[in-house]
């Protein structure tokens, strides 16, 4: 039983997180998405309502959520899976992902990182940017699922231009 954990903030999921959700449920037997608790910076969208976005757009029978605090390694372990995706959108992304699955390496080295490339329409893709282009009124119904693009809207209210 091949079995991944796809760690991250996921706030708000989007259509490259999805992109790379896909794909990994193709690859392994299972795939647990993971939503880091606690964590220092403040969401947009609180951990309850974070799942039940990813749980509403992920129709892949092999996929669940879950949620973690502490250690990423620890929580594989937890959850019996020997192997943490993470996606690559551009060569940026890829000191902060070296630096993560070295050291995860070195906390266990059982647990392997898989780096995935997303489809090229979703590489320049990021919740930080879904969320400023949406908050000052820019269209990004392409970028994340309709769920989001709805709990967005009730969130924000969109910058009028006049
Ligand atoms: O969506 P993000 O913010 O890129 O996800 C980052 C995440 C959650 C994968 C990372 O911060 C993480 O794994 N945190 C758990 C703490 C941990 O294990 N730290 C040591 C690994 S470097």
């Amino acid at each position: 039983m091949r079995r991944a954990i796809y760690p991250g903030t996921f706030d708000p999921i989007t259509m490259g997180h999805l992109d790379i959700i896909e794909r990994s449920s193709k690859l392994f037997d299972e795939v647990v998405v993971a939503l880091l608790l606690n964590m220092e910076k403040q969401p947009m969208f609180s951990t309850d309502e974070r799942v039940a976005m990813i749980r509403e757009v992920i129709p892949w029978a092999n996929v669940t959520v879950g949620t973690f605090e502490g250690l990423l390694v620890h929580y594989a372990v937890q959850q019996q899976a020997q192997f943490v995706v993470r996606g690559i959108r551009a060569i940026s992304d890829y000191e902060y992902e070296l630096q993560m699955a070295l050291m995860n390496r070195e906390l266990n080295a059982q647990v392997e990182t898989i780096f995935m490339l997303p489809a090229v329409e979703y590489t320049y893709v990021s919740s930080r940017l879904v969320k400023e282009v949406f908050r000052l009124g820019g269209d990004v119904a392409r970028l994340v699922p309709p769920v989001v693009l709805e709990s967005l809207k009730a969130r924000l209210p969109v910058a009028v231009v006049t």
